[in-house]
């Protein structure tokens, strides 16, 4: 199995990401979200410049198999994950175990005592058994759609920051 890498989002990554998210979406979220759930959803990801302004004003991480980009997640703020997508072909093979770890031990590094997320219907059995703690469900308007999540709570443990990364 191929070795998956992280490393800091770069600008000339922003079109990948919006790929990767709407790939994901659209593949992976099919259990979770209506069709046209998931079409609000993607279209999200459309305008590249605010792609971009979104990613590069965060902590954003980027997992790669070989070299190619493959998922990412972000940190926005000292406590809140805010995107986290994987590219549906490197499902399941735990790189959004890595990304959010990495995010975990980046924020205790910088002093966050706890991290919340607003997990997707899909990504909350990850989130559960990282250890997160269900705190309220929530219905977010998008377009005509409500599109339900659960706002989740892990407190952290204090420790050094990872190699190769600040
Ligand atoms: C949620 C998502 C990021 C998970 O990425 P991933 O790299 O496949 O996740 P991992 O391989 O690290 O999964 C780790 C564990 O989480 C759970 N898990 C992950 N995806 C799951 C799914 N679709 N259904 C049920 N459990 C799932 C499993 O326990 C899994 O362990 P296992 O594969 O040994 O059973 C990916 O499915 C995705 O991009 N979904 C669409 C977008 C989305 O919902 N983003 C989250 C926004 S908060």
């Amino acid at each position: 199995m191929s070795t998956i890498a992280l490393r800091p989002y770069l600008p000339t990554d922003t079109r990948v990401l919006a790929d990767i998210a709407r790939d994901a979406i659209e593949q992976l979220a099919g259990e979770d979200y209506s069709d046209a759930q998931r079409a609000v959803w993607s279209a999200g990801y459309d305008d590249e410049a605010d792609f971009a302004q979104r990613l590069g004003s965060q902590l954003t991480l980027v997992a790669t198999i070989g070299g190619a980009a493959v998922g990412f997640a972000s940190l926005a703020g000292k406590n809140h994950i805010d995107l986290l997508y994987v590219e549906p072909r490197a499902a399941r093979r735990g790189v959004a175990t890595m990304l959010v770890d990495a995010l975990e031990k980046l924020a205790a590094a910088r002093g966050a005592a706890r991290l919340t997320v607003d997990a997707s219907d899909t990504a909350k059995p990850l989130f559960d058994a990282r250890g997160y703690a269900a705190e309220r469900r929530n219905s977010v308007p998008l377009g005509d759609e409500w599109l339900a999540n659960t706002t989740m709570r892990k407190d952290l443990e204090k420790r050094p920051a990872p190699k190769g990364v600040s």
